[in-house]
């Protein structure tokens, strides 16, 4: 098969890279995706670095074994820890790296903020990249970091726009570290998700602020990868889309149908042993 029409790899622990392969189909129909969701092994923002690296060791292996063209690290966890490990194992059999972290970094730093929020899991902030990254090209810019590991979980387990959600993201959200920002970028792909509920807290608060979802942002900058490497898919035949997951959830299965209307094939695969 020739490589542009070989499928895109993309994985995280769990529904949060929906959004993302969600995106990346919106804004290249064409393509084909694998998708791999470590739903055994969620949440990663809670784990050590050490680990993450580990599981994002092997489902990278298992993604360059079924012929990937290009891998997106759909996890902002694991983009912060793991995306050299990743990178080095996939360069090394000719595969270009997408995170989730380097194109918001891009994203912001053409815009005109002055004051910056991000949120995400422990492992996501502990590790500093998102200031460490903006820092190296704008020293002005502020970046007011918060981690918020309740809610990968919450929107894992299903509880979105209801009574639990709204208390738990006010609660977050009100914290100072978040006062006068101008945007929030979701650092975490599970966030989008949520994001009308984030809006929500905005609007009842009477603040200004833009949410950046990075779901779209990422998706614009696969396309511009994959036109620069002359890797689009051309084909317009109806995929099947794969969906791996490390142990079978109601919740990946309601969501993959959420998002996806076409056929889709979903198997546990425990590529772990
Ligand atoms: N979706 C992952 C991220 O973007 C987080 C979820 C988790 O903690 O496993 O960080």
């Amino acid at each position: 098969m020739e490589k542009a029409e070989r499928p895109i790899g993309i994985f995280d622990s769990g529904i949060g890279g929906l959004t993302v392969a969600n995106a990346v189909l919106k804004a290249l129909p064409n393509e084909d995706i694998l998708y791999f969701g470590d739903t055994a092994h969620m949440p990663y923002g809670e784990k050590s670095p050490d680990i993450i690296i580990r599981y994002s060791t092997v489902i990278t292996h298992f993604l360059l074994d079924k012929g990937v063209k290009l891998i997106i690290i759909a996890c902002n966890s694991a983009s912060s820890v793991a995306y050299k490990t990743v990178k080095n194992l996939a360069n090394k059999r000719g595969v270009t790296v997408v995170n989730v972290i380097l194109p918001v970094v891009d994203f912001i730093l053409h815009e005109k903020y002055k004051r910056v929020g991000v949120i995400g899991t422990n492992a996501t902030i502990n590790s500093q990249v998102f200031p460490n990254k903006i820092k190296q090209k704008n020293s002005k810019l502020q970046i007011q970091t918060l981690a918020t590991p309740l809610l990968a979980p919450m929107i894992e387990s299903g509880f979105v726009n209801g009574e639990i959600s709204k208390v738990i993201i006010e609660n977050y959200l009100s914290d100072e570290a978040l006062d006068d920002i101008e945007s929030l970028v979701l650092a975490c792909t599970h966030y989008p998700l949520i994001k009308n509920e984030i809006g929500n807290f905005y609007k009842e608060n009477k603040r200004n602020v833009d949410i950046l979802a990075t779901n779209e942002i990422v998706a614009a900058y696969v396309k511009n990868i994959l036109t620069r490497e002359e890797l689009l898919n051309t084909n317009q035949e109806e995929k099947e889309r794969h969906f791996f997951v490390s142990d079978y959830t109601d919740s990946f299965e309601k969501t993959t149908h959420l998002f996806y209307k076409s056929k889709v094939n979903l198997q546990q695969s425990n590529i772990f042993e």
